[in-house]
């Protein structure tokens, strides 16, 4: 397993399920790391699968492992408030942070410099130390200062990944549609992901 964490945030964009399979194959391709979900994430993941996620990270950490049915890899989990912990500093060495489902609201807010909570702060540390950031924003359509905040965001060396799905990968369920644009928020940090189903060409 690799030293540094991979961070996964979840915002309280629709899509929760993206966040999730993004826990699952890193997990499952034994990966080490650590997990934020938005005070918005936990309202809308209720609102999606009708089922409430345990805000204690103990707790947390033990849903992902039953609901995910997986042993390997490393995971820790934290509060959106909680800016004592250790990825909050730069100092802290970590490989990436994707934030997926990323809301509009996080968008403008670390476009704005403005971090308030531990998603945000991590974000700010991602840019400013010069690491992959990568961000998979859900909304439509987009209005201008959405545009604007993902143009900034991108010019100060985010990468920018909506979940598009791909049709020429001919996917044959649901599953396989989100796994396909789940894995290509992965592609720019060359991970080795035991799950690949990519694009083999057309003969
Ligand atoms: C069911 C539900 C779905 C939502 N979907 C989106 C969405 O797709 N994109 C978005 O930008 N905001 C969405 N929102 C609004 C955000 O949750 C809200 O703006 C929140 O304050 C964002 O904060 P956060 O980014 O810290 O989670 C949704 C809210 C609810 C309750």
């Amino acid at each position: 397993m690799q030293k540094e964490s991979i961070i996964i945030a979840i915002t309280g964009a629709s899509a929760q399920i993206l966040g999730e399979r993004a826990i699952d194959l890193l997990l499952k391709s034994n990966y080490k790391i650590d997990v934020i979900l938005s005070k918005g994430a936990y309202k809308v993941w209720q609102s999606e699968y009708g089922l409430k996620i345990p805000i204690d990270t103990i707790k947390q950490e033990i849903f992902w492992r039953e609901r995910l049915k997986t042993s390997t890899g490393d995971i820790s989990c934290h509060k959106w408030d909680d800016h004592s912990v250790a990825i909050a500093s730069g100092s802290h060495p970590t490989k990436a942070m994707i934030i997926v489902p990323c809301s509009m609201g996080t968008i403008g807010k670390i476009a704005s410099g403005c971090s308030i909570n531990l998603i945000e702060r991590c974000a700010d540390v991602h840019l400013k130390e010069g690491r992959p950031l990568i961000i998979s924003p859900r909304e439509s359509p987009f209005n201008l200062i959405h545009l604007k905040n993902m143009k900034l965001l991108c010019q100060a060396g985010a990468t920018i990944v909506p979940c598009i799905p791909s049709w020429y990968s001919k996917p044959k369920n649901l599953d396989e549609m989100i796994d396909f644009m789940v894995v290509r928020l992965f592609d720019s940090l060359y991970l080795d992901l035991k799950k690949i189903n990519r694009w083999k060409g057309s003969n």
